[in-house]
């Protein structure tokens, strides 16, 4: 399970959240790393999967230093992000106008362009307060969906599947395995055995 965590701070708020983040993960069995939100633009950011964004705000609304060329590759593109799963932490101050205008903009364009928005974004209003307990819950809420659930959506699409994993999701239709006998469980997992079914 692999997670990319991107910062965007100038005084080194939002990278203390991400920081914390990033142990969190860590210790969840995650494959984290962490990066300035310069690092990527957007070609290299569509790849990734799992995505959590930590920034703050300056000037009036905009997005720090640290991230603003990753925002200017990102403004106007319309490529969807559907094979992407992403959470953000926006850091500001009721004080100005644009409150958490940073992460704001990045995550309405990210719901734009269809990244699956896992939990809500979280806006802290002149400290850190909350980033403990939303990164605790992203982290249990991407686990789930990534390691999760073989069950069918109701569109009969299983995002997340391999070619086994999509059969067996088939069979299940949206029952849960734990109410299947042995027998008929036998035969719908015998995907994962190797075996060819009869
Ligand atoms: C010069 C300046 C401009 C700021 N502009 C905004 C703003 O437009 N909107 C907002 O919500 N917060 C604004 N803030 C507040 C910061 O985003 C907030 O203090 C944040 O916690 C700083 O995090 P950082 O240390 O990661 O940069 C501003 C702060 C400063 C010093």
């Amino acid at each position: 399970m692999k997670l990319d965590i991107l910062y965007a701070s100038t005084t080194g708020n939002a990278e203390m959240v991400a920081k914390k983040l990033l142990l969190l993960s860590k210790e969840a069995g995650f494959q984290s790393r962490m990066y300035e939100m310069n690092d990527f633009d957007f070609e290299s950011f569509s790849k990734l999967k799992n995505v959590a964004i930590v920034t703050s705000t300056y000037g009036d609304g905009d997005v720090p230093d640290m991230g603003i060329d990753f925002w200017k590759s990102l403004e106007f593109r319309d490529t969807k992000l559907v094979n992407q799963n992403y959470g953000l932490i926006a850091l500001g101050d009721r004080s100005h106008d644009k409150f958490c205008g940073a992460g704001r903009k990045i995550s309405m364009k990210l719901d734009k362009l269809e990244s699956n928005r896992i939990i809500d974004r979280l806006e802290c209003d002149g400290d850190t307060e909350g980033t403990y307990e939303w990164s605790i819950k992203f982290i249990k809420v991407l686990k789930d969906k990534i390691s999760g659930n073989l069950k069918m959506s109701p569109s009969g699409t299983c995002e997340t599947c391999n070619n086994d994993s999509k059969k067996i999701a088939n069979k299940l239709k949206n029952r849960d395995p734990k109410d299947i006998n042995f027998n008929e469980a036998k035969k719908i997992f015998r995907p994962l055995t190797g075996k060819s079914e009869d």
